[in-house]
């Protein structure tokens, strides 16, 4: 089997570097070279999807309060990079069709739902997704595997991938989606085994491990032949995806 050069899938952005979550972060991971971006997203309470990691502003944010708990002019006022570094000040949590229009199309972004809103997310999600025209170029992927499901039916399009922690979940989701085209499995690296990332890709599908940050896990993944790392640093995995 021949090893393909693995995709750099820039965590949260550059996480490593700039501001989680925010447009700094991905521009820079653009710079840097990735060749996709995983980012986290959440519901408003006036219905827009917003990228955020946790369910509050508290950790990343000047602000205190839950995302569905607020409106996006109120979300707007919240300074999302001065936590990370002063430089970074007058950041703002961005909305996902912010991202749609800084981020070329044929970077591929991996959304990860991370709450489904009594299903109100799903298909909010996918109208951005049409009216961008990123259906083919976003992977969604969540903990949730129903959620995976719903946007599913409401777009047989949509690639899903399905995120797991341990072997025995992996598994018992792969058994419920079966015959729905799971496009991609997202296992925690530490769980998993060379053996099951080739298993994983004979079956066709693509292996996206995360968060592998520093080297030595890197070359292993890449020895494994996974078809992407998703790290908080591109520009070291890119250094050493180009190192002899
Ligand atoms: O998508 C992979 C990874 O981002 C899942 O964990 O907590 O960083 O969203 P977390
Ligand atoms: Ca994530």
């Amino acid at each position: 089997m021949t090893i393909q050069s693995p995709l750099i899938i820039a965590h949260r952005g550059a996480a490593g570097e700039a501001p989680e979550n925010t447009l700094a972060a991905f521009q820079l991971a653009v710079e840097q070279g990735c060749h996709a971006i995983e980012l986290d997203v959440h519901l408003s309470k006036d219905g827009e999807v917003i990228v955020c990691h946790d369910a509050t502003v508290n950790r990343t944010t000047d602000g205190i309060g839950t995302i569905h708990d607020m409106t996006v002019e109120q979300l707007k006022t919240l300074d999302a990079g001065r936590w990370f570094d002063e430089k970074y000040e007058g950041e703002r949590l961005p909305l996902l069709s912010e991202v749609f229009d800084l981020v070329p199309r044929h970077i591929m972004i991996n959304v990860e739902i991370k709450g489904s809103y009594n299903r109100q997310l799903e298909p909010a999600l996918i109208r951005l997704m049409q009216e961008y025209n990123r259906v083919d170029t976003v992977v969604i992927s969540s903990f949730d595997h129903k959620s995976l499901l719903f946007a599913k039916l409401i777009e047989p399009m949509a690639k899903i991938g399905l995120l797991y922690d341990v072997n025995a979940v992996r598994h018992a989701a792969l058994a419920d989606l079966l015959g729905t085209n799971v496009y991609s499995l997202h296992p925690n690296f530490k769980r998993i085994d060379k053996a099951e990332v080739q298993d994983a890709i004979s079956q066709g599908l693509q292996v996206y491990p995360y968060t592998l940050n520093d080297e030595k896990r890197m070359k292993q993944a890449i020895e494994y032949g996974v078809s992407g790392i998703i790290t908080d640093f591109p520009a070291r995995l890119r250094a050493l995806l180009a190192s002899p």
